[in-house]
């Protein structure tokens, strides 16, 4: 079968031109990036939610620029085809221009990403313009910013209210003439996020935003079934994968406890002749 061609964000562009759904989903590891990338899917994610489906903690904040290049450098070793986004973690962008252009051209230069994303509206404004200016590919996000999440009470809907929604738009509207590629919409409702799609020339990628952006994307570890502490409204699971391992870890105690593992077949022995010269030289004996 030919190989298809890499996915750039002009793919994405003609996407939307030509109405077909982008498919994006997170990777966060060598082998996953190879799955996510073989599957055909459009857009690898390296987001910063691996801080709570990989490490463990409560929310993203946590997670530093370190953490993201070592999970970045591993996915880019495993897909050719996908456009490889990393996320930006809190506080690598924030806190001036010049530290956002830096810690963003680590992405490309050190770890193998086409682009960064980084969440909000008119207050990275000046950011985006800055980063597009020195050459990376930036995709926005707004709605549900997890990084904001103490400013924001928790994991809730955005623009539900009228004048919530009209300022989405604006954000949204505003990003665009920065020149972000592409802004994912995150746990906004399904009229607003349309109402975005299409106004903007780039392409929307809805998680929890209903049907009618230009793309959706979901956290691996979600779809997969191996995060299990909560699952969103908006997630559709397509395997079980948790409980596939809790069931094959369960089978491998069992049979090391009942000495059916490892049998004949999964061991080696040395050669007869080898053996005998062993005994002879540690114990004197054939
Ligand atoms: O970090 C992440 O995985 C994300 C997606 C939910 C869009 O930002």
């Amino acid at each position: 079968m030919a190989e298809r061609k890499k996915v750039t964000i002009r793919t994405l562009q003609a996407k939307k031109r030509k109405g077909q759904p982008i498919t994006m989903m997170t990777a966060y590891d060598y082998p996953t990036a190879k799955w996510v990338d073989e599957a055909g899917i459009d857009v690898i994610l390296v987001g910063d939610s691996l801080g709570m489906v990989v490490l463990g903690y409560p929310n993203t904040l946590p997670v530093t620029m370190e953490v993201m290049l070592h999970h970045c450098k591993a996915v880019a070793r495993g897909a050719k085809r996908a456009l490889l986004v990393g996320d930006m973690p809190f506080m690598s962008y924030q806190v001036s221009v010049e530290e956002a252009v830096r810690n963003a051209g680590r992405f490309l230069q050190e770890a193998g990403m086409d682009a960064v994303k980084l969440e909000g509206g008119r207050e990275q404004v000046k950011t985006v313009r800055a980063l597009v200016d020195a050459g990376i590919p930036v995709m926005g996000h707004l709605g549900l910013t997890p990084q904001k999440i103490h400013q924001l009470g928790g994991f809730r809907v955005q623009g539900r209210t009228a004048a919530a929604a009209k300022r989405l738009v604006e954000d949204a509207l505003a990003l665009e003439e920065a020149g972000v590629f592409a802004i994912v919409l995150e746990m906004v409702p399904a009229q607003v996020a349309k109402y975005i799609s299409e106004r903007l020339q780039v392409p929307t990628i809805g998680i929890g935003a209903g049907p009618h952006c230009d793309g959706q994307v979901l956290v691996f570890h979600d779809t997969v079934g191996m995060f299990e502490e909560f699952q969103p409204r908006f997630v559709k699971r397509y395997a079980e994968v948790g409980s596939t391992i809790r069931e094959a870890l369960k089978r491998y105690r069992e049979d090391v406890e009942a000495r059916a593992f490892p049998g004949e077949e999964h061991s080696t022995y040395m050669d007869e002749e080898e053996w005998k010269a062993f005994l002879e030289l540690v114990e004197g004996k054939a």
